[in-house]
């Protein structure tokens, strides 16, 4: 048995396990290709956050998807080095929305060249994929435009806040779905796809995503308030200092209104309180991660993942569906 990548996600075959960390040194490759610019400057901002690390799970993703069908096919590392740049492009945009100062460890793009850079250099990442896709046919295209079009209106929807009489948790779920969900939806999808996989295979493994991606983005969010910043390599607290509503904070709330704990009121309070002040945010910090509404998020969390994983249910047994059984696990109780 062996350990492939952060996730500490086991893989019980050592030919599926040399498989992926071919494909995946494969796509290291790729990155480091597709993130030249004949401008040094272009060249050192894209390949900030490529060599400051990352999970690479969607990728990883790609690669298990794969083999469902021939992993060796000739769209499969492609289909991976562009999911994996349109994350990218998404975090430096992302870091700017959020005001986030430390990404994958390292300053963000933002902190060290200003947003005006970060944005132009997310942008530059989404024209060096859009450039990859083009070769991977017109139905890539089409795939990856319309996951995209779901992430950007995740990211608006989130920011925007739930519209009048909207449950806040609905709206929330649908940010996820938007946000993580498409693009690691995306991830299942080209991975069985490219590798030639049978039509209900593709569908399976897109759903799969999809449910998988919503579980990481709870994971994520249940993480800015649990890790810290070792294990994250962010800032913990970014979601809490922005005033961005996650399922922790939103099942404090609805705890509060109904409830009446005044300890419950108080921290609601603080939190709409300024969160600028370290101090404020680290006390914020403190009494949410002793507090039941996190176990609340972490259950949710766990559900989303059992939901994940009994989608691939319908496909035959192999190491391969038991590596993409073991991953709904390894995405929930990841540190970072
Ligand atoms: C961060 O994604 C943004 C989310 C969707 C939660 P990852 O956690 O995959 O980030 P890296 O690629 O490992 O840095
Ligand atoms: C990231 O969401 C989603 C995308 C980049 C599309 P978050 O803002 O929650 O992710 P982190 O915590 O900064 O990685
Ligand atoms: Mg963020
Ligand atoms: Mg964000």
């Amino acid at each position: 048995m062996t350990v492939v990548g952060p996730f500490g996600l086991r893989v019980r075959d050592q030919a599926l396990e040399a498989d992926v960390q071919a494909g995946l040194a494969a796509v290291e490759a790729g990155l480091l290709d597709a993130t030249k610019s004949e401008v040094p400057f272009i060249t050192e901002a894209a390949q900030h956050l490529v060599s400051a690390g990352g999970k690479r799970f969607r990728p990883l993703l790609v690669m298990l998807a794969a083999q469902f069908g021939d992993p060796d096919a000739p769209g499969v590392v492609p289909a991976a080095v562009v999911v994996e740049l349109t994350h990218l492009a998404t975090l430096y945009h992302d870091d700017v929305m959020d005001e986030a100062d430390v990404r994958r460890g390292v300053d963000s793009a933002n902190t060290r060249w200003g947003n005006s850079v970060a944005v132009l250099t997310g942008d530059f990442l989404f024209a060096r994929a859009s450039h990859i896709l083009a070769d991977l046919g017109p139905e890539a295209v089409r795939i990856q435009a319309e996951a995209f079009e779901r992430l950007v209106t995740g990211q608006i929807l989130e920011t925007a806040g739930p519209r009048d009489g909207r449950d806040p948790v609905d709206h929330y779920m649908d940010v996820l779905g938007g946000k993580t969900g498409s693009l690691v939806a995306v991830s299942g999808r080209f991975g069985a796809l490219m590798a030639g996989a049978d039509e209900s295979v593709v569908d399976i493994l897109t759903q799969y995503g999809e449910r998988l991606g919503i579980a990481f983005q709870l994971a994520d969010d249940v993480l800015d308030i649990a890790s810290d910043s070792h294990e994250s390599g962010k800032t913990p607290g970014t979601d809490l200092r922005e005033g961005i509503p996650t399922l922790p904070v939103l099942h404090l709330r609805a705890r509060a209104a109904a409830g009446d704990d005044p300890q419950d009121k108080e921290l609601v309070e603080l939190l709409d309180g300024d969160l600028g002040d370290d101090d404020r945010l680290a006390e914020a910090l403190r009494r949410l991660r002793a507090h039941p509404a996190l176990e609340q998020a972490r259950r949710d969390t766990v559900r989303y993942a059992q939901e994940a994983r009994a989608t691939l249910a319908p496909l035959p047994e192999c190491y391969a569906k038991a590596a993409l059984e073991e991953l709904c696990d390894a995405v929930v109780h990841r540190a970072g």
